[in-house]
């Protein structure tokens, strides 16, 4: 070995051993008499020592001619530093150097490798084995690490079966594009990547295996946000013979276990909201359950009052920014700002400042009296020193911009705290949502998903208000996962199908090896799929997946440190049978 132990792990308790260290230089400080080298390696950092004078005049030239990232092998005595550094695992030693020997020789690094780089996220990402050797992103693999393999442990506990299934598949409907892959045994076809395994993992049921999962990559041709990748992780699993509470008591048991076994919290039973109260009382059906301010409908005490636009708005809703009343007119007028930009937008706002002295202060003053304002106040529970915010408007609409305007006084009241953490389910969920460029219905979970068998009836009279045996895990705000009964019955599917547009055909050809295996003695089954990506990310107290990747695209999909997606040559091109058609030009 060309270590006795790694750079994290010397205590004092090792003083006045004889060690040997192999690692990374991180910086070295001359100073004159004395010279500092931190030796990086995975574990940590400790600090090697030479002295002018006592040490090897030959270690002190090789010392002087290392650079950063140089990979060195250093011998030596453990002994106690004499300032010790309390923010560092190994601050109390230092290893007074008798042997230093180069493995290999760096380049300058393009940006420094320490917790704080000046290195821009371009230049990163295409040095990203240099930016994983930082230790913000190898405390991230290692959460990643550790959940995967905490993961595997609770399910393997309770009798899951982890089992692969392929990557070149055929289409799956998930909603989003298809990444596909030309095959050359059979020209002009395709094999799709899966954007899950969910028609496998159906198929699996009907196999009689009963409990599986798989920490699985999915594909997804979509536009990329801060928590999507084009190639993602989900913690995929599926079990027959339940019901949707077995599989929400399952996966509430992975929640807490995880939470409890990596950050050693506990996790109160999970509370479960319709997707309806989610929507009106949200406007999201991802709450942030962190803080309160929840939306308040106020049509019966702002109408017919001589004010306009809430006369003709279809929903008049507000939320209580309690102890805000103080706001300066500038901060008002930037929330105005915040909810008129065009991503949000809303026409305007309206504010009313419950004062200390009892009386209000609104924007609409004009029409409104004390009295009318008292009644809002007392609808929405507000006290002296609160702030109330209505927004008004069509009421889907008007939902959505006051979630964002919820959203954004938790973060300006800093009630949003990455440490704490309130998980729901979200359940009911319409099964079908209106397309408005299709003009037809989508199936809002995926095709397989199992209506309500109370709501079954309403499928052709009223098909956007059946509700479905769908659900949601939401984690301060964040749609971790989500899953589904899903339909066993060959008839059922079918009627599915037609309700989604396939015709008999379409359905067939597509979904032909699944509506056959139902017939096939398929057992009732249902599952979900976590974004184990998001999990990480939220477990490490971020909004982005990014860094919780070891090799991510970037906002525009690519891979910048290999360079692709790239060209590919002709003749593979013409193995495929492909050509390349560019807008103008045509390649042969
Ligand atoms: P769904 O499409 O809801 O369900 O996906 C499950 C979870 O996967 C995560 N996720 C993503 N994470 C990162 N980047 C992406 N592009 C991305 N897309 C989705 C989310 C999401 O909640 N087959 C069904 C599951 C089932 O019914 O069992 C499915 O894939 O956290």
């Amino acid at each position: 070995m060309l270590r006795s132990h790694t750079c994290g792990e010397l205590r004092k308790e090792h003083l006045n051993n004889e060690v040997k260290l192999s690692g990374w230089v991180q910086r070295i400080r001359d100073k004159g008499g004395l010279i500092w080298i931190d030796l990086r390696d995975r574990y940590g950092i400790t600090q090697l020592l030479l002295e002018e004078g006592e040490s090897d005049q030959s270690l002190i030239e090789t010392a002087r001619s290392l650079g950063r990232e140089f990979v060195i092998q250093a011998e030596g005595l453990v002994i106690e530093r004499e300032s010790k550094n309390p923010n560092m695992a190994t601050g109390d030693i230092e290893i007074k150097l008798t042997a230093l020997s180069v493995l290999n020789a760096s380049k300058t690094p393009p940006f420094t490798i320490e917790n704080n780089t000046d290195g821009g996220e371009e230049l990163r990402m295409k040095y990203r084995y240099l930016d994983l050797r930082r230790e913000p992103l190898r405390n991230n693999l290692k959460l990643r690490n550790r959940l995967s393999i905490e993961t595997r442990k609770y399910l393997d506990s309770i009798d899951f079966f982890e089992i692969e299934t392929p990557y070149l598949i055929k289409s799956t409907p998930e909603g989003a594009r298809d990444f596909v892959v030309p095959s050359r045994m059979s020209e002009g076809q395709f094999y799709a990547l899966p954007q899950s395994p969910q028609t496998f993992k159906q198929l699996l049921m009907v196999a009689g295996y009963d409990r599986y999962y798989q920490l699985v990559k999915c594909f997804r041709d979509e536009d990329l946000r801060a928590d999507r990748q084009p190639e993602f992780t989900q913690i995929d699993c599926e079990m027959a013979f339940v019901e949707q509470d077995d599989v929400l008591n399952t996966f509430e048991g992975l929640v807490r276990y995880l939470f409890k076994t990596v950050k050693d919290i506990d996790i109160p039973s999970l509370p479960h909201m319709t997707y309806a109260d989610a929507m009106k009382l949200y406007g999201s059906d991802k709450p942030d359950l962190r803080f309160g301010m929840s939306f308040v409908e106020l049509n019966d005490v702002t109408k017919n009052k001589g004010f306009k636009i809430f006369d003709e708005a279809e929903l008049v809703v507000g939320i209580n920014a309690e102890g805000c009343a103080t706001y300066s007119r500038k901060q008002l007028d930037k929330l105005t700002d915040f909810v008129r930009r065009p991503q949000i937008g809303a026409k305007g706002m309206v504010y009313v400042k419950c004062n200390e002295d009892g009386s209000f202060k609104s924007s609409v003053d004009k029409f409104y009296n004390q009295e009318d304002l008292a009644a809002w106040a007392e609808k929405m529970n507000a006290k002296a020193g609160d702030l109330l915010l209505v927004l008004s408007g069509d009421a889907d609409a008007v939902r959505k911009q006051l979630n964002e305007l919820r959203l954004e006084m938790g973060n300006q009241l800093e009630l949003r705290n990455p440490d704490v953490f309130v998980p729901l389910w979200v359940v009911d969920f319409p099964l079908l949502e209106w397309d408005e460029d299709s003009e037809r219905y989508h199936a809002m979970h995926h095709p397989f998903t199992s209506p309500k068998a109370e709501d079954i009836g309403l499928l052709d009279s009223k098909p956007g208000e059946v509700r479905a045996n769908a659900y949601d895990l939401v984690i301060n705000g964040v749609e971790i996962g989500g899953g589904s009964i899903r339909i066993h019955d060959r008839d059922l599917q079918k009627l599915m199908f037609k309700h989604l547009g396939f015709t008999d055909e379409e359905a067939q050809e597509q979904f032909g090896f699944l509506m056959n295996a139902f017939e096939f003695g398929a057992p009732p089954h249902g599952g979900i799929a976590l974004g184990f990506d998001r999990l990480v990310a939220l477990f490490g107290g971020q909004d982005s997946i990014r860094d919780f990747i070891a090799f991510p695209k970037n906002n525009a999909g690519r891979d910048v440190m290999i360079d692709s997606p790239s060209a590919i040559d002709h003749a593979q091109l013409d193995e495929l049978r492909l050509k390349v058609v560019k807008p103008t030009e045509q390649i042969s």
